[in-house]
């Protein structure tokens, strides 16, 4: 059981779930284009397996069964991603009529079910022939997606409750190419200072490009992480708060305040691209909502390497599956924070919160009472922020589905729903069912 219900939340409070078109379509379906991902995931080493989003879900064709059981649940909105390399195989130029007819079929079969469909334009799948011209390196890339983003929109923009261009632009940036844990699998501060500006101009012109169709609701998804220093020192405080200039601040700052945080900026900023300074006006957009994105903290210690000069250390807290800690208390101080700090009277969402388990099937059922445990802290985590008047007006659960968890594959079960990866049969689990009470008992 979970303890809350609607009754507990304002009225016009929306409850979602959330996918990704990688993660679930079935990448090989629909005369989709090669993208980074299928590269990298190729290349030993970088993924699990080397799994890949080929099939993924088979959400491709089965969306309709899929969409039955968000409407089940009495969700009220669904947040999905559109693939860019489905709608422009190469990236630019020729359309794929095949995936604009997808979407198309997909926008109304929410419509058709009552659920608000909430589109997210890019969430990771770069076109290859993109890629092979620098990719989010390349500053041109805000024309591509500003292009990519006024074909799709002209063809879905009409449904849609809310869209937003990037998903979480610090994934995108430093943990693709600094870290290289994700594609391009790069490590270079260069790489990683042209991505991290260029993520947020791309994001600025698609806005601009749906604000110019008419379009309204838009906003920007940020997953943000805390950071938690490893000691009371002063060196450990400046690490920590180094961490949280380049994984959140230097995001909501770009966005909502025209600037990039200093303590950044002594690393990123001799790399930076030319002519930087210049671009807030686009990358400033205003939008209608800021969506958070929330699993976890970090602690930080401070190390005498080469800029950041840091490193992470294991927490002391419960973990998930993905060893990340169990820290609810992170939620409610971002939004505290963010609203005070960046957002002010601005709709805020949780655009994704949630956890991975090795859910496994007995006698065709699944208990999950850990994840159970888990939505539950941290939706008393969302109330609790709504009480003291942060204006929260949405919480969406990272996944419908077990799915492609990236470089990770598919053992990090996410889901609300159990994905056999042999059959693709679907399961609802325990978690599935309590929501079910919670959303729809009155
Ligand atoms: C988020 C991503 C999503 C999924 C979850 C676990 O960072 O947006 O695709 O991988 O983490």
């Amino acid at each position: 059981m979970l303890n809350f219900t609607r009754a507990d939340f304002p009225e016009g409070f929306l409850f979602g779930t959330a996918t990704s078109s990688y993660q679930t379509e079935g990448h090989s379906f629909g005369g989709a284009g090669p993208t980074h991902w299928d590269s990298f995931a190729a290349t030993p080493g970088n993924v699990v397996r080397a799994e890949n989003g080929d099939i993924a879900c088979d959400h491709y064709h089965r969306f309709a069964e899929d969409f039955d059981l968000v409407a089940r649940a009495g969700f009220d909105a669904y947040r999905f991603s559109t693939s860019w390399a489905r709608v422009l195989p190469e990236g630019r130029g020729a359309v794929n009529e095949e995936g604009l007819d997808f979407y198309d079929r997909l926008a109304d079969a929410l419509l058709e079910r009552g659920l608000k469909p909430c589109a997210t334009l890019y969430h990771w799948e770069l076109p290859a022939p993109l890629a092979d011209l620098g990719g989010w390196r390349n500053r041109d890339i805000a024309g591509w997606f500003a292009d990519y983003t006024e074909i799709i929109m002209r063809r879905i923009g009409d449904r849609m409750f809310s869209v937003a261009p990037i998903n979480e632009p610090w994934c995108v940036g430093w943990l693709s190419h600094f870290l290289g844990q994700h594609a391009p699998g790069l490590r270079d501060i260069r790489a990683t200072a042209h991505a991290m500006h260029h993520v947020l101009l791309a994001h600025g012109r698609a806005i601009q490009t749906m604000r110019a169709l008419g379009l309204d609701n838009l906003g920007g998804v940020f997953n943000l992480e805390w950071a938690s220093p490893a000691d009371d020192s002063e060196a450990a405080r400046d690490a920590a708060a180094l961490y949280d200039g380049y994984y959140n601040r230097f995001f909501l700052s770009g966005v909502f305040k025209g600037c990039y945080p200093d303590n950044v900026m002594q690393g990123l900023g001799p790399h930076m691209p030319k002519g930087w300074h210049d671009d807030f006006d686009v990358i400033g957009a205003p939008l209608d909502w800021c969506g958070i994105n929330y699993y976890t903290r970090k602690v930080i210690a401070p190390n005498d390497g080469p800029w950041p000069h840091h490193h992470e250390i294991e927490g002391p807290l419960d973990k998930t599956f993905m060893d990340w800690e169990i820290y609810p208390q992170g939620l409610y101080d971002f939004l505290i924070r963010t609203a005070r700090d960046y957002t002010g009277d601005l709709p805020l969402y949780v655009t994704e919160n949630g956890m991975a388990a090795p859910d496994i099937i007995e006698n065709g059922r699944i208990d999950d009472p850990h994840r159970i445990a888990y939505l539950d802290a941290h939706v008393a985590m969302v109330r609790q922020a709504l009480a003291e008047g942060v204006p929260v007006k949405g919480y969406f659960i990272w996944s419908l589905l077990d799915n492609y968890e990236w470089a990770l594959g598919y053992d990090k079960r996410f889901g609300l729903v159990h994905v056999d990866f042999d059959t693709l049969d679907r399961t609802p689990k325990s978690s599935y069912h309590a929501l079910t009470v919670a959303l729809t008992r009155t």
